[in-house]
């Protein structure tokens, strides 16, 4: 064995189990395993699971934020203007040192996969060309999708269309959209059926930013259902945001939520963004626009969480860690019942892997290895005190570990360690 994780807690298994890996591969999960390893990771019956997943992020905005100047609405529209001006100074080294960066906190808390959207409205695609040279740098360690996002539509913006083109043309993998923000409905129509025909002809998936509004009437995801099945792309295709399912009367929401089940299209629910972006047209009272994760949850599609900013105009905050993304949907989606914590660790691991159609991933004997250990026993506990990430492991080696910080009350004769635990 080249790596073994001892006494681990695992989902579904009863007792601690410890993980055996040799050549990047799981080979054994088993109550105790007599061999040895050159590398041993010790979890005392901590929990272990696949490591996470980032299915949704853009990594040519990260840590930007104050660039030339800070959001003082907090809306997404003075966010768009802000960035309108921090791209006229875009540099391939610029998007390179930013993206290594962040790539680097995330996979400190355990993100070994990453889907990044980048913004194609460029004529040069210094975006794309940088996160390209990102992707090759990082693969083997954390494997990067990108997806080309046309930020200003495909028919809002001069060649649009063949700037989509040029970018899958240089290797960009996914197909992206963001119909709701054409200039006019038909426009959007148009993204739509534009991007899904591309990753028809291209064979590749499909990432679309969908009804990123609280406008009732946006209602492009019903069109991506019916062109993923029109087209035979089902499970192929993910429908970002879908923030004006919120606002759906109920009637029509339970007629599309069954149209997104046939048409096996994943949903990204992206929690820190939204939670500051949305709503903010609003008298009080102010809804919370996000889409309908429960009820999504409820009829069997494949829902998964996204981090979406790092530190950008639209979103300050953010050290690359998804299960501060977790945190909040607890809050705003009403996920606090004890098995849906669970489910929000599938959302940002098992779920998220599964809009970016990896198939050699899990925590099963035979599966690629990629875990990590979190100073937590209980998936609860890893969201409540966001545990940190005592190891990550990619492709069968360890690649990060955490120290959890030690706190002391210092009331007593001798320091108190405060453990935060009952
Ligand atoms: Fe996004």
């Amino acid at each position: 064995m080249d790596l073994i994780v001892r006494r681990a807690a695992v989902a579904g298994i009863e007792e601690p189990v410890d993980i055996g890996i040799r050549d990047g591969r799981i080979v054994r999960i088993a109550p105790s395993i007599a061999e040895t390893a050159a590398t041993e990771v010790h979890a005392a019956g901590r929990l272990v699971t696949p490591s996470l997943v980032e299915p949704h992020i853009h990594l040519d905005a990260v840590l930007t934020v104050g660039q030339p100047r800070y959001n003082q609405t907090g809306s997404l529209f003075e966010g768009i203007e802000i960035w309108g001006e921090r791209v006229r100074t875009l540099t391939h080294d610029d998007v390179r040192r930013r993206a290594t960066q962040a790539i680097r906190w995330m996979l400190a808390h355990g993100v070994t996969h990453i889907r990044t959207h980048v913004d194609v409205c460029d004529p040069t695609l210094t975006a794309a060309r940088a996160l390209l040279e990102v992707r090759q740098a990082w693969r083997g360690v954390v494997d990067i999708q990108m997806v080309a996002f046309p930020q200003q539509g495909i028919y809002s913006f001069p060649d649009g269309e063949s700037l989509m083109v040029r970018a899958l043309d240089l290797g960009v993998d996914v197909v992206g959209g963001i119909p709701h923000y054409e200039w006019t409905r038909e426009y959007g129509e148009r993204d739509v059926k534009t991007a899904l025909r591309l990753a028809s002809e291209y064979g590749r998936l499909a990432d679309l930013h969908c009804d990123e509004t609280d406008d009732d009437q946006s209602r492009f995801l019903e069109l991506v259902a019916a062109e993923t099945i029109r087209l035979g792309l089902q499970g192929r295709v993910t429908a970002s945001h879908t923030t004006a399912m919120h606002s759906y009367n109920n009637a029509y929401a339970y007629r599309l939520i069954r149209w997104i089940r046939n048409a096996g299209v994943h949903v990204v629910t992206n929690p820190l963004d939204n939670a500051v972006l949305q709503g903010r047209f609003d008298a009080y009272p102010i809804r919370r626009g996000f889409t309908r994760v429960k009820e999504l949850l409820a009829s069997g599609i494949n829902v998964c969480i996204g981090h979406d900013s790092i530190m950008d105009p639209w979103y300050p905050l953010g050290v690359g860690d998804p299960i501060q993304a977790c945190f909040v949907m607890v809050h705003y989606g009403h996920m606090s019942g004890y098995e849906e914590f669970q489910t929000l660790l599938d959302m940002v691991t098992t779920r998220a892997a599964a809009s970016l159609g990896l198939t050699d991933y899990g925590l099963a004997e035979g599966r690629a290895a990629h875990l990590v250990v979190f100073d937590a026993t209980t998936p609860m506990d890893v969201i409540r005190t966001i545990a940190p990430r005592l190891a990550v492991i990619s492709h069968g080696r360890l690649v990060a570990r955490t120290t959890p910080a030690r706190s002391e009350v210092l009331l007593g004769a001798a320091p108190e360690v405060v453990t935060f635990q009952p």
